[in-house]
């Protein structure tokens, strides 16, 4: 019989890149997979055909390519790419596309990478945070997240999935330990003492596997993943451990955080003070032990720091 195609976008990224090594590390696998790329000569793409994927053209800012991808598909791996240009509505309008091309093309199993649209937890007349882009708290949680209701109403078989906070941001987002002006490294962080969601973010795609191989079982349902919820003492003990020196966690209020003056820093401010104030909320829905049931090889933050660990970047 032949195999399901499973249609992942942002394959030669972090979370869809983890799909498609999934998937394909799967000998015995009921799925196939069609990688999409904007460019299927980079070596990146080349690396997915080399493993056994079908990489096919496509970008979620041309809706006719994004239904030439899903054509006689079983299913879709859909995220968008809110740092590729820093806009909340154009990552709602990403989804909406998304979500009419896959009504049109039939499929049987959506996943959504979404997250909490905050303003349910902070409506925009709260000003303990600002509101950014004009009608947003944390944009790039509140697009995704007001995005659901485009799957729902379309009645697309959706799961909508959130992911947590990508530990491998220590290495590529620069969100790592820092040297002080006295020569000792601290990690910054406006997370007060809230135990904070993490995953490796290989693990996302392994993840979702998980999702399409349950099936319908888990159709219309939210789930939230995490390999492990630790505060900034935790994370900073676990890195001195791994890293050989001591890095001290330097616990920081959020409009501190804000006015970095990086791009992006007012959002990730909202975003950390956000995952201060509603730990409980956001780790909840982020259970660890329902999280390793869909992914037995889920890491905690200690053996991905055992693989990673030299490769955060000291500055
Ligand atoms: N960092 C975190 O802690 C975290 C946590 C939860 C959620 N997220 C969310 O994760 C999302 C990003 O996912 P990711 O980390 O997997 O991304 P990523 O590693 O940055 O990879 C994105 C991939 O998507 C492709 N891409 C970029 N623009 C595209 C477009 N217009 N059309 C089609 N493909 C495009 C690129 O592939 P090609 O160049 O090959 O086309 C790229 O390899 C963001 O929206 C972010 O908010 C991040």
């Amino acid at each position: 019989m032949s195999k399901k195609i499973i249609v992942v976008f942002g394959a030669t990224g972090a979370q869809g890149g983890g799909l498609v090594r999934a998937i394909l590390n799967d000998a015995n696998s009921e799925f196939a997979v069609r990688a999409i790329t904007r460019d299927p000569n980079s070596d990146k793409a080349k690396e997915l055909t080399a493993l056994g994927a079908e990489v096919v053209a496509g970008d979620v800012d041309d809706p006719a390519s994004i239904s030439r991808a899903l054509a006689d598909a079983y299913g879709a791996y859909f995220v968008t790419f809110f740092w590729a240009h820093f806009s909340a509505e154009k990552e709602t309008a990403e989804a909406a596309s998304y979500a009419q091309s896959a009504t049109a093309a039939g499929l049987k199993h959506v996943i959504w990478s979404t997250l909490e649209d905050v303003r349910e937890y902070v409506p925009l007349d709260d000003d303990r945070m600002p509101t950014l882009q004009g009608k947003y708290k944390v944009p790039h949680f509140d697009g995704k997240g007001e995005a659901d209701k485009f799957f729902t109403e379309a009645g697309v078989p959706t799961t909508f999935l959130r992911a947590s906070f990508y530990w491998d941001n220590f290495i590529y987002f620069g969100s790592g330990p820092k040297k002080g002006e006295d020569g000792k490294l601290y990690l910054t962080l406006p997370i007060g003492d809230a135990p904070v969601a993490g995953i490796a973010a290989e693990d996302i795609g392994k993840c979702a596997y998980g999702i399409f191989k349950k099936g319908v079982e888990l159709i219309g349902k939210t789930v939230g993943i995490a390999g492990e919820q630790l505060t900034g003492n935790q994370m900073a003990a676990a890195m001195s451990k791994s890293l050989g020196q001591a890095v001290i966690y330097n616990k920081i209020p959020a409009s501190m955080f804000r006015s970095l003056g990086f791009p992006g820093a007012d959002d990730l401010g909202n975003m950390f003070q956000f995952y201060d104030e509603f730990a409980d909320e956001l780790n909840k829905i982020r259970d660890v032990v329902t999280t390793r049931k869909l992914n037995p090889e889920l890491q905690n933050f200690d053996q991905w720091l055992e693989k990673n660990g030299k490769r955060i970047p000291i500055e």
